[in-house]
């Protein structure tokens, strides 16, 4: 049994790791935090959770030491800190956007500041198990992506690796309203939010250089991201418009696929000549740690179209975090995320 705190657990990825980590036959969840709720009982906010835990947040800098330490603060708060979260755990999983890139320089073109502790980059593992198994498998420090960048580079990889797809890739994704966390604000009240199809971010997306540092091994890709916000509270859509390379068939692209994840336990090709969900859909994902990855070849207009579909909150950032700690401590990858969702929902 090995014992994790949340530090920043009144939020939405802090929730989700806890609705999933107070199931783990081997984890404890030691303590919560939340500084305008420190005191409070964690149910008070997560609702979901009355009668599965009796924790209380606590304050941030109460936190005692731990085996692993999950942090969950908003994007920019955990580089300023982090000298401080080592003495308090010997493994931590950020949630954040802090140390997912790996030079200094590219943090500072996307994110307009300079990074507060450049040396430490190198030691966080990029979180997506299926790229990085074996490098989580050693890692103490591990940077879970963003959930766009999540659902972009499952869904491009095979794509990119087996040299199926030109070098200019357009993704668009539709993105729900939890993306945004907890913190109200005037765009995301909901006489402001409600009914919206809002072209939220058409260009520069800061997940672009996630995307871009992942499969880059593989040759220059020139990535490019609209984000719409849609009306839905969970979920994330991505359609990538690709041009494949010539004499690309579809018997290619499902290789690729299951080249990649056949035996991926997240990972599920969707693609279906009848029903209604013929291709991945996020309504169906909600609370599961799948990501699901459907394509179409477009002969006529030379175009091959890759769909991925995901849970935000789950393989999109606490569920993603709680398979890398299965990976971290060799237990088996999929404890506590075996959920299949809700259908009807
Ligand atoms: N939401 C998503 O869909 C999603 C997807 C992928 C990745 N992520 C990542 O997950 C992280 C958390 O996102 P979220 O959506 O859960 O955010 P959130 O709902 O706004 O929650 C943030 C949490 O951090 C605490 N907090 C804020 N500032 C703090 C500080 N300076 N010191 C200590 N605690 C602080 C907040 O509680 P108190 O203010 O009460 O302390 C709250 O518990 C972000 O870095 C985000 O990039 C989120």
């Amino acid at each position: 049994m090995i014992t994790v705190s949340i530090l920043g657990g009144s939020g939405y990825a802090g929730g989700e790791l806890l609705r999933i980590l107070l199931f783990h036959p081997k984890v404890k969840v030691q303590e919560v935090t939340s500084r305008k709720f420190a005191g409070r009982p964690v149910s008070l906010i997560h609702p979901n959770l009355r009668k599965a835990t009796d924790l209380l947040f606590i304050d941030p800098k109460d936190i005692k030491k731990c085996d692993l330490l999950f942090v969950a603060l908003p994007n920019g708060e955990s580089m300023g800190i982090m000298k401080d979260l080592q003495k308090k755990a010997e493994k931590i999983i950020d949630l954040g956007a802090d140390f997912r890139l790996h030079k200094a320089s590219v943090f500072t073109s996307w994110y307009q500041r300079e990074h507060a502790l450049p040396e430490l980059l190198s030691k966080f593992v990029y979180g997506i198990c299926e790229l990085h198994r074996n490098e989580i498998k050693k890692a103490s420090y591990v940077a879970c992506a963003g959930c766009e960048a999540t659902v972009s580079i499952l869904t491009l990889y095979p794509l990119v690796k087996h040299k199926l797809i030109k070098e200019n890739v357009i993704i668009d994704a539709k993105m729900s309203s939890s993306q945004s966390g907890m913190s109200p604000s005037l765009s995301t009240h909901h006489p402001e939010r409600a009914g919206v199809v809002r072209s939220y971010m058409p260009s520069g997306h800061r997940h672009t250089a996630e995307i871009e540092q992942e499969l880059s091994e593989f040759g220059d890709l020139s990535v490019a991201i609209s984000a719409t916000a849609i009306d839905m509270v969970r979920g994330l859509l991505v359609t990538i418009h690709t041009v494949p390379n010539k004499g690309v068939e579809e018997k290619d692209v499902w290789r690729a696929y299951r080249a990649e994840y056949k035996d991926e336990p997240f990972i599920r090709i969707v693609k279906e000549s009848t029903g209604i969900y013929r291709y991945p859909e996020p309504k169906i994902l909600q609370g599961t740690n799948f990501c699901d990855i459907g394509f179409e070849l477009d002969w006529k207009t030379n175009r091959l179209v890759a769909i991925g579909a995901i849970d935000n909150l789950v393989k999109g950032t606490a569920g993603q975090a709680v398979q890398a700690l299965n990976v971290m401590y060799g237990f088996e990858e999929t404890t506590a995320l075996t959920s299949p969702g809700l259908h009807p929902i």
